[in-house]
């Protein structure tokens, strides 16, 4: 082991007695090693994937969404049977998105909730049921607006006296009634292990939850809207039902001063649940995570004397997080010397350009070796990218075998949500393609950008 002193590791990573082990919690259930030491993902080989597509490839295993999808509906579903009522989950496309998983999650009986124009042109091209579809965003134009009205959206969640107006003006030209949910912050803020409470949030999204009586009184006088209820999302990576337990209760307060003006059915209380990243994360369990917050609503509803209304939640992460898996190819490796020790920094083929969420967020990863179990004892690493920027990290701190050498894979596991919607063109970089995994077989469900697709961009190029 390495003491404190002598190594730049961070107190929380654990040395691992076996650097090619593979931490249950961190990545997709079929994960595991053929006889070989190959790393396998849905019974595909990672060399067999990485010699059809190439490097860097986003795998994510189809069996992975579908169960994390099943379990989420389950465990919100039973729990609100429990306490009088009905749940629904939304899986909230911005953690990933194409036609594929959209058909998956609603298959597996989930909702779809889209942020914009977007992400609701693919809901709709993967032939999903409108009125199963959420439409969310603080600037939705009039143009998305009529698109969501007009395909039949479900419900859209009005976020500015605005885009009620805007609203307004819609429906009275179509015709159409459209239901809406109002979104309102709690000032109840999670950020990662702990949450905030505050009086007044100082953030671009909702109304702050004094203004929902005149909000939804003005909703209320309009012909073409109908009020469903209010909606709250209080964060994300977020572990434990304390902090949806204090949003609710706040939330409930309004819910009952609004019942005086009509029927509200609904309640979303968002997503934000947490995965497990690395071997040190601990998320709870998502069918305690579901009792609990459910029990918070209902008990606060009994306190209240009013009923439970029907709930909604709009996980992503927790239902993709843990099904990606990226490869990389190990290109150049060099040690750097510290005042605390030795890091050996170890390049790969993507970086920044694929996952932002290191340096964007200061995020922890984890990695193995994915073409073979590697030899000598564990080393610290940093896995860098390729790009032109020192916070171009992947994995920040790690333990990988001593013999990492150019050519080998490297896996990143927990990589499915928020990496390829974040990805980019930095450097002129190609995004990679998704790949989907399953059964021992494979195909491309988001293709990989050529340079073609690059320099098509540029005005200057006649390709
Ligand atoms: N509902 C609303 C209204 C949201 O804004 C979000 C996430 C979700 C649901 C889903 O949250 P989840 O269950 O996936 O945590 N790029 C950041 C996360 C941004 C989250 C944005 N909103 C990251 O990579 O950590």
């Amino acid at each position: 082991m390495h003491s404190a002193a002598s190594s730049p590791a961070p107190g929380w990573l654990v040395e691992p007695d076996d650097a090619n082990d593979l931490v249950l919690s961190v990545w997709p259930a079929s994960a595991g090693r053929d006889e070989a030491g190959s790393l396998q993902l849905g019974g595909v080989g990672a060399g067999d994937i990485v010699h059809q597509y190439g490097t860097p490839v986003m795998v994510i295993d189809e069996s992975e969404v579908r169960s994390r999808a099943r379990a989420l509906r389950t465990a919100f579903e039973r729990a609100a049977s429990e306490h009088a009522t009905t749940a629904r989950v939304y899986y909230a496309g911005k953690a990933l998105l194409s036609t594929e998983i959209v058909r998956w999650v609603m298959d597996e009986g989930l909702n779809v909730d889209v942020c914009t124009g977007g992400e609701l042109e693919v809901a709709l091209a993967a032939g999903a049921d409108a009125s199963r579809l959420g439409f969310h965003g603080n600037n939705k134009s009039v143009a998305e607006l009529a698109r969501a009205v007009g395909a039949g959206v479900g419900t859209i969640i009005v976020d500015s006296a605005i885009e009620i107006e805007r609203l307004a003006a819609l429906t009275s030209r179509t015709g159409t009634v459209q239901r809406v949910m109002v979104r309102v912050n709690s000032g109840v803020h999670a950020e990662t292990h702990d949450f905030l409470a505050t009086a007044h949030e100082d953030q671009k999204f909702g109304f702050p939850l004094g203004e929902a009586p005149a909000i939804v009184a003005r909703i209320r006088e309009i012909p073409g809207l109908t009020f469903v209820g209010l909606h709250c999302h209080i964060g994300s990576q977020i572990f434990g039902v304390a902090g949806f337990r204090e949003s609710a209760s706040r939330l409930l307060d309004v819910h009952q001063e609004l019942l005086a003006g009509g029927d509200i059915p609904q309640l979303n209380l968002g997503g934000g649940f947490g995965i497990a990243y690395t071997r040190v994360d601990d998320p709870t369990p998502i069918a305690e995570l579901a009792e609990g917050i459910v029990a918070a609503v209902a008990e606060g509803c009994a306190a209240r004397g009013i009923p439970v209304p029907a709930l909604s939640f709009e996980p992503g992460r927790a239902i993709v997080g843990n099904a990606g898996v990226t490869l990389y190819e190990v290109g150049t490796i060099k040690d750097v010397t510290l005042d605390a020790g030795t890091r050996r920094y170890v390049s790969v083929d993507g970086g920044m350009s694929d996952n932002a969420r290191t340096a964007l967020y200061g995020a922890q990863y984890s990695a193995r070796l994915a073409s073979r179990v590697g030899g000598g004892p564990p080393v610290l690493v940093r896995v860098v990218g390729r790009h032109c920027e020192s916070g171009d990290i992947v994995v920040d701190h790690e333990y990988l075998p001593a013999d990492v050498t150019p050519g080998d894979l490297l896996a990143v596991p927990a990589t499915g949500a928020y990496c390829a919607p974040l990805s980019s063109n930095y450097n002129h970089v190609p995004r990679p393609p998704i790949v989907a995994v399953r059964d021992g077989a494979s195909r491309v469900i988001v293709r990989g950008e050529s340079m073609r697709d690059l320099l098509a961009r540029d005005a200057g190029i006649q390709l």
